[in-house]
């Protein structure tokens, strides 16, 4: 028995990182999987990496960026397999980081739009798909989040709208038996970080000293508490924000 047995589940941006983890661990679960990105390639491959462990999931290409490409996700998927259960946001980027006045307005806004409102567009269709049967949708924050981030201002703001994001709708939708929460992912050895780490080798050193376990998180422990947080054992679970960090918010 898995925790997530006969759900029906959508990752995105689940071709690498911890989206790729997150999708493993719903099919290790149980559910099966509709796997997306925008890199096909990536996604294919962590479809055979389920269908080699003996789960089952399908590969749909998504933008998240793009509306009608979110409408055609959560479509494919009910076309698929018929329902939606359960729905993790993980698909983000982050666009530079320096100081405010030095930084470019564009730059702001895609860091927001990719961060925030992107994860808010998929919301809008997964939670319409979830409507008549309740589901549970977990957000993928961080913990830039929690008490701001010097230098990394429109990622930390665009991630804490997240928050509130989620707390909101769990608000506006537990009647309808559907749960939001959000998990907030510390320092997680992730082809992303490992960019971030080339790009600004300056903030590598202090970033892998975050966590008070003194180590890197794995994506797996992020896809762990994401399973846990989908899954029926997290019934009574809505609304709240889940630091998985090696104790990095207490240091
Ligand atoms: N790695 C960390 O330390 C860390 C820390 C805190 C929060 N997070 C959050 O975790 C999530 C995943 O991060 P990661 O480090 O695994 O990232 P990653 O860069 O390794 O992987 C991101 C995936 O998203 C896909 N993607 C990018 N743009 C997309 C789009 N427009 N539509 C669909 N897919 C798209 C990419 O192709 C890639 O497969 C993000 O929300 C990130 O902000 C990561």
């Amino acid at each position: 028995m898995g925790l997530l047995d006969n759900k029906t589940g959508i990752v995105t941006g689940s071709g690498q990182g911890i989206g790729r983890a997150i999708a493993l661990s719903y099919a290790q679960e149980g559910a099966q999987v509709i796997v997306s990105d925008i890199n096909d390639d990536m996604g294919e491959e962590t479809v055979r990496l389920i269908e080699d462990a003996g789960g089952t999931a399908a590969f749909v290409h998504c933008d998240v960026s793009d509306e009608s490409s979110v409408k055609a996700l959560v479509d494919n998927t009910l076309k698929h397999f018929g329902k939606l259960d359960i729905a993790c946001n993980s698909a983000a980027l982050s666009r530079g980081s320096g100081p405010i006045h030095q930084y470019e307005r564009a730059v702001f806004d895609q860091t927001l739009e990719m961060c925030l409102t992107n994860t808010w567009l998929c919301m809008k269709y997964e939670l319409a798909a979830m409507l008549e049967h309740g589901g549970a949708i977990v957000n993928i924050s961080s913990n830039a989040s929690l008490r701001g981030q010097a230098y990394n201002t429109a990622y930390a703001a665009a991630k804490a709208g997240v928050n509130v994001l989620t707390q909101s709708s769990a608000a506006e939708y537990g009647a309808r038996g559907i749960r939001i929460n959000a998990v907030s992912p510390g320092v997680i050895r992730t082809p992303g970080l490992e960019k971030y780490f080339e790009e600004q080798p300056e903030k590598a050193e202090g970033l892998k000293k975050a966590a008070v376990l003194n180590r890197l998180g794995e994506p797996g422990e992020i896809a762990d508490a994401v399973s846990f947080l989908c899954s029926d054992r997290a019934s009574f679970i809505t609304g709240q924000v889940l630091s998985v960090d090696g104790g990095g918010a207490v240091r």
